[in-house]
């Protein structure tokens, strides 16, 4: 008996789940030196925070600009003033590296039946770059960015379910980000937390059905592969 029943679609986030945040910071480790690491996580979690500032300001922007804005926070506040690196780590997160099992999962995942797609605060054209330099052949790829707010938006959850015309229970999410396979339990998804950071469980709403540390270990769970 698989663990996870009855589901007819598997959603992904996209960034840190299917797409390697830290990529761009580890591409340019010739310019950065032994900051690369403490610059890629300042500028992953600035860029969070203030998705959910605009949120709450309803101050929407698209994803690629608080990308950004958050990249020059975080480079003003290491003291790195260099407009070419800059150029450099831009372009290489436009098309972010995706982890290496992800292909390989979409496509039995696919073989087995399911409708697969990513549910991300990305806007559109960096997910089309990213899910094209992946070459993933994917069902559907929604952006926030029709809606003008961020997750956990139970707006942005239900966009999934509107899209792919499947109810919310019979939809399987994955998100290595745990505030976010938090509030997607709570929306009433069955939830997979890709734990890859070794980050520890929220103390929030909702809670995931399983854990794994990256998708080679999704496809048994739904009894596939
Ligand atoms: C996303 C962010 C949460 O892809 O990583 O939606």
């Amino acid at each position: 008996m698989p663990a996870i029943e009855n589901v007819d679609a598997c959603v992904f986030d996209a960034y840190g789940t299917l797409f390697d945040v830290a990529a761009a910071a580890s591409h340019c480790q010739d310019e950065l030196g032994e900051q690369w690491a403490p610059m890629a996580q300042m500028w992953r979690d600035k860029q969070l925070q203030y998705t959910w500032l605009r949120s709450l300001m309803d101050e929407y922007v698209p994803f690629w600009q608080i990308t950004q804005d958050a990249l020059d926070y975080t480079m003003s506040t290491l003291g790195i003033d260099d407009s070419a690196l800059r150029q450099r780590l831009l372009d290489v997160y436009f098309k972010l590296d995706a982890y290496p099992e992800v292909a390989g999962v979409m496509q039995t995942l696919k073989a087995g039946g399911q409708k697969v797609a990513t549910l991300s605060n990305g806007s559109t054209d960096m997910l089309e770059s990213a899910v094209t330099n992946a070459k993933l052949d994917l069902d559907a790829v929604i952006s926030v960015d029709r809606v003008g707010i961020y997750k956990p938006d139970g707006r942005i959850y239900q966009l999934a379910v509107d899209d792919l015309g499947v109810p919310k229970e019979r939809i399987c999410f994955m998100s290595s980000n745990s505030w976010d396979a938090w509030a997607a339990a709570n929306f009433g998804f069955q939830v997979v937390w890709v734990n890859r950071f070794g980050q520890q469980p929220e103390r929030l709403p909702g809670a995931p059905r399983e854990i794994i540390k990256d998708l080679t270990a999704l496809p048994p769970l739904l009894g596939l592969g």
